[in-house]
């Protein structure tokens, strides 16, 4: 089978990395994330870009989007190396959208769709084990193995205020986008309210027929 070319849209904290891992291991493609390509940048040099901030960490920790030329950039060069892929984290407004059209056709557009106050409880609470890149939750989804449990970090952007702000950047340019895929006629909204099982269940059915 074709590898599938998946794009996940949803709200920070939606579950667009807990579905993405679920996604690799079934369909074997790619993982791209701008966000994960973002912070291994943080400290990346955008000083002759005339941009308002000098790196792209400055930007993240404050929950606003790093620069469209960066974030372009970025995605091309991954998806010029890709087959199928799960893209994560991109597009965040209508000119990256319009970007994406140039660069490459989708197979199937997801949207997670969670209530706000949820997806506030889900970031705060997040943990990622720094060795293996899972991500936990302090009380959806802890870890089993106490030396799990003692490494875990909180990411720098999951404190209640930066999160709000990250979700007010995200109602401003990227419920457009969810509104560009759905006029398409190519937008599947799936529950993300529902227990992590219960989401891939639907995912994976979802791209089974699309696909
Ligand atoms: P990015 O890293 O993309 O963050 P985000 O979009 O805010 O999304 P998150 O990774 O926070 O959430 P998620 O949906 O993956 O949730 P997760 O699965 O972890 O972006 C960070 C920053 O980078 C941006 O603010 C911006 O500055 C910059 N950036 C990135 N892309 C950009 C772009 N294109 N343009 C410009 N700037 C860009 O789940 C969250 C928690 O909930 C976990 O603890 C998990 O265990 C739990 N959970 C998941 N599913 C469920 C469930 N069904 N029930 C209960 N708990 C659940």
């Amino acid at each position: 089978m074709v590898q599938p070319r998946i794009l996940i849209l949803g709200a920070p904290g939606a579950g667009k990395g807990t579905q993405s891992a679920n996604i690799v291991d079934e369909f074997g493609v790619d993982h791209i994330t701008t966000g994960d390509a973002l912070r291994a940048n943080k400290e990346m040099d955008l000083s002759d870009m005339d941009t308002e901030y000098d790196t792209p960490g400055e930007y993240m920790d404050q929950g606003e989007l790093v620069p469209d030329k960066v974030v372009n950039a970025i995605v091309d060069e991954a998806l010029s190396q890709a087959d199928g892929f799960v893209l994560d984290g991109y597009p965040r407004n209508l000119d990256q959208a319009e970007e994406l059209e140039e660069m490459t056709d989708l197979d199937v557009v997801l949207y997670l769709d969670v209530d706000e106050e949820e997806l506030v409880h889900r970031l705060t609470g997040r943990r990622l084990d720094p060795e293996t890149g899972d991500i936990y939750h302090v009380e959806y989804n802890p870890p089993e193995d106490p030396e799990v449990e003692a490494r875990l970090e909180q990411r720098e952007d999951d404190t209640e205020e930066t999160v709000r702000e990250r979700l007010r950047v995200y109602e401003e340019n990227t419920e457009p986008v969810v509104e560009y895929y759905e006029e398409k006629g190519t937008l599947e909204r799936i529950d993300g309210n529902q227990a992590p099982d219960a989401v891939w269940e639907s995912l994976k059915g979802t791209i089974e027929d699309a696909a």
